[in-house]
């Protein structure tokens, strides 16, 4: 099923969820990491840790939404080079404070529907848990955004979290547009409703038409890792 965006005055609702999305990630940055400690996610996130490490081998890597630098770290081992960027400059600070040897690591604040602080092209972009929290009816224009800074023929690969009942925040809603939501607490004791997504291979496959033909998706317990190849 496709999905258009309404007029923008209907959009209201989601452009709201976005500036609330960027709010609650800064807001979270000092206890993000934690989201990496579940027990029952270990063993999918070293698999996870090591085939990342891998895929970026002897590539020129863009990073979107990098976060605390999580990823960045595993990403670089083996990357010639990395540009990270991500909106917010409270994660930033985290994640130029992490340790990435001699590694080639570049971090830059930027927006992932516009990357026009990003400079130059790369050979393949690692989208970390940013998939799931773009609206749909922003797909089109995160996409049009990421390919611009790649060359023909760059791998892509997006990294995001499975459903899965106990371990997962619970869905309090789906909104008229398709998106579903999570109300998440933060240690302060604020609340934030957030737009988290959880496609099937399938509705990836069909979100992703027209931009590529054939995309890879493996399916871990907990993750999801979808792979395409620019024409
Ligand atoms: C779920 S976190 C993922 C962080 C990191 N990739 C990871 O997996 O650990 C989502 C990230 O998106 C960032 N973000 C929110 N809105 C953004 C935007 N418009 N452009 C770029 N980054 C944004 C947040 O600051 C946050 O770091």
């Amino acid at each position: 099923m496709s999905i258009h965006c309404a007029p923008t005055h209907q959009l209201q609702g989601e452009s709201v969820q976005t500036t609330e999305l960027t709010r609650y990630y800064a807001q979270r940055a000092q206890e993000y990491d934690r989201i990496y400690a579940k027990p029952e996610r270990q063993s999918d996130l070293r698999w996870l840790e090591q085939r990342s490490s891998e895929l970026c081998r002897e590539k020129r890597i863009l990073e979107i939404a990098c976060g605390t630098g999580y990823w960045t770290q595993f990403l670089c081992r083996q990357a010639t080079h990395i540009t990270a960027i991500d909106f917010n400059q409270e994660v930033l600070d985290i994640a130029r404070n992490r340790d990435y040897g001699d590694q080639s690591v570049q971090f830059v604040r930027d927006d992932a529907y516009t990357l026009e602080q990003v400079e130059g092209k790369f050979d393949a972009a690692f989208v970390g848990f940013w998939w799931s929290h773009v609206p749909l009816c922003r797909i089109h224009e995160f996409l049009q955004a990421l390919h611009s800074k790649l060359q023909p023929g760059a791998k892509v690969w997006l990294l995001d979290n499975r459903y899965v009942d106990g371990s997962s925040t619970p869905i309090s809603r789906i909104g008229t547009a398709g998106n579903s939501y999570q109300q998440r607490p933060l240690d302060d004791g604020s609340e934030y409703e957030v737009l988290k997504n959880f496609p099937t291979p399938e509705a990836l496959r069909q979100q992703l038409a027209g931009h590529t033909d054939s995309v890879d998706v493996l399916e871990r317990t907990y993750f999801w890792l979808a792979e395409y190849q620019l024409a």
